[in-house]
């Protein structure tokens, strides 16, 4: 077992704090179905209290970092960033369905050096830091070794409301044809979780903010996998489309959804 580096341990600390009263707002939301006018100020508020208790924690340890944050937006510090997304996947919440994350992230030097996710629905802790692994409860993960397209199962994200783009059907078909089934899950953090484990054997998905892929693009890294945007580009903190693998499909994935 690999032991915790010290920005882990305090970023664990937590995410765990606020998983407990997530927890507890989840029980909740099936009696809230009956009444749909409150959930959406329910989870509004849900929200800005996990995110409240994650910066509780995190400013005790951190007072100087510039944190970034779904909710709150920016407060400036140091140049040591934190980047702090309360539930990702919150529409899943909404329907009580269990696949979203407290996500946290640090980075320096536009690098990203250490990350959480944590599901509280499964207490499922994934973290990973650069050069120390990607992990999950204490077992470390590795990318899938499928090459076969065919054989593969390939996470995205579909566009909704007014998010769609003009070719994301396109982007559907070519793979969803050459695979052996998409996956839509709701939750760039845990899509990106299942990538590090394994699970899936890659994940794509346009549009997506710094929140929301800060700690799972580390794990895949970590895992030894792959991260590029979905052209092919470098990845960086500032992108916002993003092709995650398992390495060995990625080239081909990038090529199918850059033909169109
Ligand atoms: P969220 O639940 O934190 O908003 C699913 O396709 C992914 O897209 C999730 O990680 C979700 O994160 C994110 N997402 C949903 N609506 C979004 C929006 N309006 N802008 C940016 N990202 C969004
Ligand atoms: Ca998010």
């Amino acid at each position: 077992m690999q032991i915790q580096p010290p920005t882990i341990n305090i970023f664990e600390k937590a995410v765990r704090k606020a998983g407990r009263h997530l927890l507890r707002d989840f029980g909740e939301i099936e009696n809230l179905q009956i009444q749909s006018k409150t959930i959406g100020d329910f989870v509004t508020n849900a929200d800005l209290k996990i995110e409240k208790i994650l910066l509780e924690t995190l400013q005790y340890y951190y007072p100087t970092a510039t944190y970034l944050t779904e909710e709150s937006g920016k407060i400036e510090g140091d140049q040591e960033i934190i980047v702090i997304d309360p539930i990702d996947g919150t529409t899943n919440f909404i329907h009580g369905i269990p696949l979203f994350g407290i996500v946290v992230g640090k980075i320096l030097n536009k690098e990203i050096t250490d990350g959480v996710i944590y599901n509280p629905i499964l207490d499922e802790f994934y973290w990973a830091s650069k050069g120390k692994g990607a992990w999950c409860n204490n077992k470390r993960l590795r990318v899938s070794k499928r090459h076969d397209l065919m054989s593969c199962i390939i996470g995205t994200g579909i566009p909704h409301a007014n998010r769609v783009y003009s070719n994301y059907l396109d982007h559907i078909d070519t793979i969803t044809t050459s695979c052996s089934g998409l996956r839509r899950l709701g939750a760039a953090s845990i899509d990106l979780a299942f990538v590090a484990s394994g699970k899936l054997d890659a994940y794509w998905e346009k549009n997506l903010n710094l929140w929301d892929l800060s700690a799972g693009v580390l794990l895949v890294k970590e895992a030894g996998g792959k991260i590029s945007e979905t052209d092919g580009n470098s990845w960086t903190i500032e992108s916002k489309d993003t092709l995650a693998s398992n390495g060995l499909i990625h080239d081909l994935i990038q090529a199918k959804l850059n033909k169109i």
